[in-house]
């Protein structure tokens, strides 16, 4: 396993951790579940679309409408449950997430040439003793993390192919956000632009 590093207590950085081996097989992986479950560009609870389009594997996916946001057992549009968590993200969690808890949902974010993510942060999990697991794929990410209140300092870091990091204890429930993606930084995704993948325990164990 490569060395991480330690942007903040409790936010690590696995550079180039997965190989582009791995890269291909889980965008393929990506590819297929957006047959099956097409990203959509979720409302906010504010009534804009957000400009990432997304889709989930595993038990539970996260959605979002004018109700506000939540992890449901099925894909809105389809109606359908989500695919399957793969097993190289299962086996990921296992080392990175928590070895004794898998993760019950991995949202897939789809960002497109001008998508971005507006701060936030990740607290609709039953538990936050659980970290959060983030993989990028395809362009690069100009990526923001500050503190745990909305106005504390941030900073910002590129996250690449390959790249894995973690939201954990002190950093788990941190600000955090996409400024940009660099478009053309990467030729890994059919169409361009960026995937970022969360692997999540949304339920209590
Ligand atoms: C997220 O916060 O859900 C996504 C972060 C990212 O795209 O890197
Ligand atoms: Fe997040």
């Amino acid at each position: 396993m490569n060395r991480s590093i330690s942007i903040v207590p409790g936010f690590d950085l696995w550079p180039g951790l997965l190989d582009l081996r791995v890269q291909a097989d889980l965008i393929e992986t990506v590819r297929a579940a957006f047959e099956a479950a097409p990203p959509a560009r979720y409302e906010t609870a504010y009534g804009k679309a957000m400009s990432v389009a997304m889709t989930s594997f595993g038990p539970l996916g996260w959605t979002s409408d004018k109700a506000g946001y939540r992890y449901a057992d099925r894909h809105p549009g389809t109606g359908r449950s989500w695919p399957d968590m793969p097993q190289a993200l299962l086996d990921l969690w296992a080392e990175l997430g928590d070895p004794d808890t898998p993760p019950d949902s991995a949202l897939v974010n789809l960002y497109r040439d001008d998508a971005r993510m507006g701060l936030h942060q990740d607290r609709d999990e039953a538990d936050p003793r659980f970290p959060v697991l983030s993989i990028s794929l395809g362009d690069t990410a100009i990526f923001r993390i500050g503190g745990t209140a909305r106005k504390d300092p941030t900073r910002s870091l590129r996250l690449s192919s390959g790249d894995v990091c973690r939201l954990s204890g002190p950093a788990r429930l941190a600000f955090h956000g996409v400024d940009r993606i660099l478009p053309g930084s990467s030729s890994l995704v059919p169409g361009g632009g960026r995937v970022n993948i969360t692997l999540r325990r949304a339920k209590a164990a």
